[in-house]
C-alpha cells in the first residue's frame, strides 16, 4: 500500500501587540513610506511579557490539532522548526509535547532560518511514508524581537513574531505532501546570522557590549539570493511532483519582502491571485511565516481540496525548501460549544499530569518511592 503524508490539520498563532511603521518611526530614523516601498510591511505583531516561542507554539498547535480532530495523545512526532527557541536545550518541542500531553510522540526542534518549517513538513512527510509514524505535528515558531537589535533600522522594521502548524497524517489516497526540496549553501552563513551565545562566542560583557546577541543581517545579499532561489525552487518542487507550473492554485510564499515576492512571480508568470501574502500585517516572522499564512488561507476559504498548494521558504543558513501539497480537507465548521468545552479540558489535565510527573521524580530523588515499594513488598 502507498502511504500518503496529507495535511489535514493548521493553526496559527500571532501575539495581540502591534509594532506599526508609525511606532518604528518613533524609535529609529526611518519613514513608514520607505518600509511600505522597500518591504510591503505595514506592521508587524510582538510577544507580550511571559509569550515565548514554546506559548505561541502551543497555541498554533491545539488550533491545528482542532481542525484535525485528533487528540494530543495520537500524535507520533512533533518537530519545531525556530531559530529563537525558549533554551538551547531542552528542545521547544519536547516542552510543547509535554503541555499538550501529547504522551506518545517523539520530539525534537530543527534549525533552518526561515526554511525551517519547509524542512520540516519534509522529514514528517517522508517518515510518514516510510511507514514510520501515522501522525506528525510540524510548528514553525518564533519570537524574533527578542533577538531584534531595536536601535539597527535595517533589520529593526523587517521582524515580527508568531507560530503556524500543521498537523500530518497518512491516508491511502493518492495526494498529501507530493514532492518537496530541500538546500543549503553555507557558504552564506555570514549573511545572517546571529553571532554569539553559541559555543564559538558564548555570552560575556564583550559580547553583549558589542551587540552580538542581536540578528546581523547583508540585506542586499539576501534580497540577490532570494530573487534568484524563489522562483527556481518553485518551478523545480511542481516538476519533481510531474506537474507544471499551470497547475499551481496557491503560491505561498515566505513572507519577506513584498519586492522579492512579486519578483518571483514576474518569472514564474503566475496569473494574480495565485499568491498568497500577508506579509503586510506580520513582517518575517522567519520560520512561523509560511505556516501562518497556509492556516490563514485555509480559514480564508483560498484553499479547496483537490488544490494544488506549493510553498517555498528561503533563509539563514543559506537554506531554502518548498513543497508541493495536493489539499484534502476543507476547513472545518468550528464543533460546538459544550465540545470545544470538553476539549480545551485536556490542557489542564495534560499540566496535572506532568505535575504529578514532577512529583513522583522528586518522591524518587529523595528515595520515598523505594522505601513505599519496600513496605509493599
Ligand atoms: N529606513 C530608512 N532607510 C533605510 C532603512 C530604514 N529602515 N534601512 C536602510 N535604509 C537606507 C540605507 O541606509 C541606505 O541608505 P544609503 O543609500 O544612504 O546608504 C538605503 O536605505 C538603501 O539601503 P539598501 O540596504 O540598499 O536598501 P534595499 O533596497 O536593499 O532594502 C532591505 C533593504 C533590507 C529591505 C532589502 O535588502 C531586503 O529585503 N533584503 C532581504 C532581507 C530579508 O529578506 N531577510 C530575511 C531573509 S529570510
Amino acid at each position: 500500500m502507498t502511504r500518503y503524508a496529507h495535511v489535514v490539520g493548521w493553526g496559527s498563532y500571532a501575539p495581540p501587540q502591534v509594532l506599526t511603521n508609525a511606532d518604528l518611526e518613533r524609535m529609529v530614523d526611518t519613514s513608514d513610506e520607505w518600509i511600505r516601498t522597500r518591504t510591503g510591511i505595514c506592521e508587524r505583531r510582538l510577544a507580550g511579557e511571559g509569550e515565548t516561542t514554546v506559548s505561541m507554539s502551543l497555541q498554533a498547535a491545539r488550533r491545528a490539532l482542532e481542525v484535525a480532530g485528533l487528540r494530543p495523545a495520537q500524535l507520533d512526532l512533533i518537530i519545531i522548526s525556530t531559530v529563537t527557541p525558549d533554551h538551547a536545550f531542552p528542545a521547544t518541542a519536547c516542552l510543547v509535547q509535554d503541555a499538550l500531553g501529547a504522551s506518545h510522540a517523539a520530539a525534537f526542534d530543527l534549525s533552518a532560518g526561515c526554511s525551517g518549517f519547509i524542512y520540516g513538513l519534509s522529514i514528517a512527510a517522508h517518515l510518514l511514508s516510510a511507514g514510520a509514524y501515522q501522525t506528525a505535528l510540524v510548528v514553525g515558531a518564533e519570537t524574533l524581537s527578542r533577538i531584534t537589535d531595536w536601535s539597527d533600522r535595517a533589520t529593526a522594521v523587517l521582524f515580527g513574531d508568531g507560530a503556524g502548524a500543521v498537523v500530518l497524517e497518512v491516508g491511502e489516497n493518492e495526494g498529501g505532501v507530493l514532492s518537496t526540496l530541500l538546500g543549503a549553501d553555507g557558504s552564506g552563513g555570514d549573511l545572517l546570522r546571529l553571532p554569539a551565545g553559541g559555543s564559538k562566542a558564548p555570552p560575556s560583557h564583550r559580547t553583549v557590549a558589542e551587540r552580538q546577541h542581536f540578528i546581523q543581517m547583508k540585506g542586499r545579499e539576501v534580497f540577490r539570493f532570494a530573487v534568484k532561489k524563489l522562483p527556481e525552487i518553485t518551478r523545480e518542487v511542481v516538476e519533481r511532483a510531474g506537474l507544471s507550473l499551470g497547475d499551481v492554485s496557491l503560491l505561498i510564499p515566505h513572507q519577506a519582502n513584498q519586492r522579492i515576492i512579486d519578483a518571483a512571480v514576474r518569472t514564474l508568470d503566475l496569473p494574480p491571485g495565485t499568491v498568497y501574502t500577508n506579509l503586510e500585517r506580520y513582517g518575517n516572522t522567519s520560520s512561523a511565516s509560511i505556516p501562518i499564512a497556509l492556516s490563514e488561507a485555509a480559514e480564508a476559504g483560498r484553499i479547496h481540496p483537490g488544490d494544488l498548494v506549493v510553498c517555498a521558504g528561503f533563509g539563514a543558513g543559506l537554506t531554502w525548501g518548498a513543497a508541493a501539497i495536493r489539499w484534502s480537507r476543507p476547513h472545518p465548521a468550528p464543533p460546538p460549544r459544550w465540545l470545544q468545552f470538553l476539549r480545551r479540558m485536556r490542557y489542564p489535565l495534560a499540566a496535572a499530569r506532568s505535575a504529578l510527573r514532577r512529583l513522583l521524580r522528586w518522591l524518587t530523588s529523595l528515595g520515598v518511592r523505594d522505601y513505599l515499594d519496600g513496605e509493599k513488598r
